[in-house]
């Protein structure tokens, strides 16, 4: 039997696509093809690749780049820096698809620790687009106060606890503007899945106890959790065997049919893991997706993830192995077909930056 669904225009609004000067890791060529093979339509990429994207040079090689090599739509963020760029966000909003700012640390250089140093980043950027937030545990409760005073739209990335979703429970409960973003390896792993992956189970926010796994599909279930993001953030094998393993694991390819098997096996209603991969992060980010684009999935076709056949160039992921339901038949952009199942079909530079059409 086959059970093929339409997805209206999958938007993952947090991966890390690397390329610049971490080419050696993957490229935007290489990671939205893994993107559209993931059922994509589009992506938005963090700041954090060297060079870091807080001035508007960077912005520009970063625009120029992957304007040149992307498959599927895309935005890109612009980073709040230590030095205070703020003064760079008005030049700077109509080309990307929001801020990020990094409270506590994560790979690369970016990371605003102080309170004091976070307020002028808020205050300058300009409402209309939302500020991405990295923010683990307490800091949660310091974003908030920000939010508070200047009631800008916040997304808190990555949300893994049960302590982070009771501040921003209260938080919606008070009718901030705030939004949550979920990753499926937060939801599918646990610290105990560490000793097994070793290096591929490292990633920031690092996987928790059971105890906060089932706080996060509790709080799926109630409808409290926006969007499920990968977090996509390839690293060599090489890099993960070194003495020095960075934080990140690749999701693209894994998120939708993880996501799908959980729906399949009654962990959370069909049409709320299909919302939350399409319209909610649409809804977030104001943007619509344009006429023909759609994704096709076969929810009665079950396989195995296997590092071989992944697109992402790190070649592997923390799920191989894993059997999941559902399979990505054909993803459509624009009204042309962009990926079969098995083969990208449009060339590089088809994908559009979206920050012109953000509403
Ligand atoms: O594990 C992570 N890796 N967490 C982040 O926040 C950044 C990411 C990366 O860029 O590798
Ligand atoms: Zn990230």
């Amino acid at each position: 039997m086959t059970r093929l669904i339409r997805l209206p225009g999958m938007l993952d609004p947090h991966v890390h696509l690397r390329d610049l000067d971490w080419s050696h890791k993957s490229t935007f060529a290489s990671e939205t093809a893994a993107a559209v093979a993931g059922g994509y339509w589009a992506v938005f990429d963090m700041p954090n690749t060297p060079p870091s994207t807080t001035t508007r040079p960077a912005l520009d090689r970063k625009l120029a780049s992957i304007g040149a090599q992307a498959v599927c739509d895309w935005g890109i963020y612009f980073g709040a820096s230590q030095d205070d760029n703020s003064a760079e966000y008005a030049g700077a909003i109509d080309d990307v698809c929001g801020l990020k700012i990094y409270n506590n640390a994560t790979t690369g250089n970016l990371l605003i620790g102080e309170q004091a140093a976070r307020v002028p980043h808020y205050r300058a950027w300009p409402g209309r687009k939302p500020i991405a937030v990295h923010a683990e545990g307490p800091t949660v409760a310091e974003i908030l106060a920000l939010v508070r005073e200047t009631g800008k739209h916040t997304h808190f990335c990555h949300i893994s606890t049960a302590e982070e979703i009771n501040y921003l429970s209260a938080a919606k409960a008070d009718g901030l503007p705030v939004s949550i973003g979920v990753t499926p390896h937060h939801l599918f792993l646990t610290e105990d899945d560490v000793r097994t992956l070793g290096p591929f189970g490292r990633m920031k926010p690092e996987l928790k106890t059971q105890a906060d796994v089932n706080a996060l599909w509790d709080a799926i279930r109630a409808g409290l959790v926006d969007v499920i993001e990968s977090d996509h953030a390839p690293h060599t094998r090489a890099e993960k065997l070194g003495d020095v393993p960075p934080s990140g694991v690749p999701g693209l390819e894994t998120s939708l049919p993880l996501m799908l098997t959980a729906a399949h096996e009654g962990r959370v209603e069909l049409e709320r893991v299909l919302a939350m991969l399409t319209t909610e992060p649409q809804r977030i980010f104001g943007v619509t997706p344009p006429d023909g684009t759609y994704t096709l999935v076969d929810l009665d076709d079950s396989y195995v993830i296997e590092d071989a056949s992944l697109f992402t160039a790190c070649g592997w992921s923390p799920f191989a192995g894993t059997r999941v339901q559902g399979r990505v038949r054909e993803v459509w952009i624009r009204g042309q077909q962009v990926f079969d199942g098995e083969n990208v079909l449009v060339p590089q530079g088809f994908g559009q930056n979206l920050a012109a059409s953000q509403h």
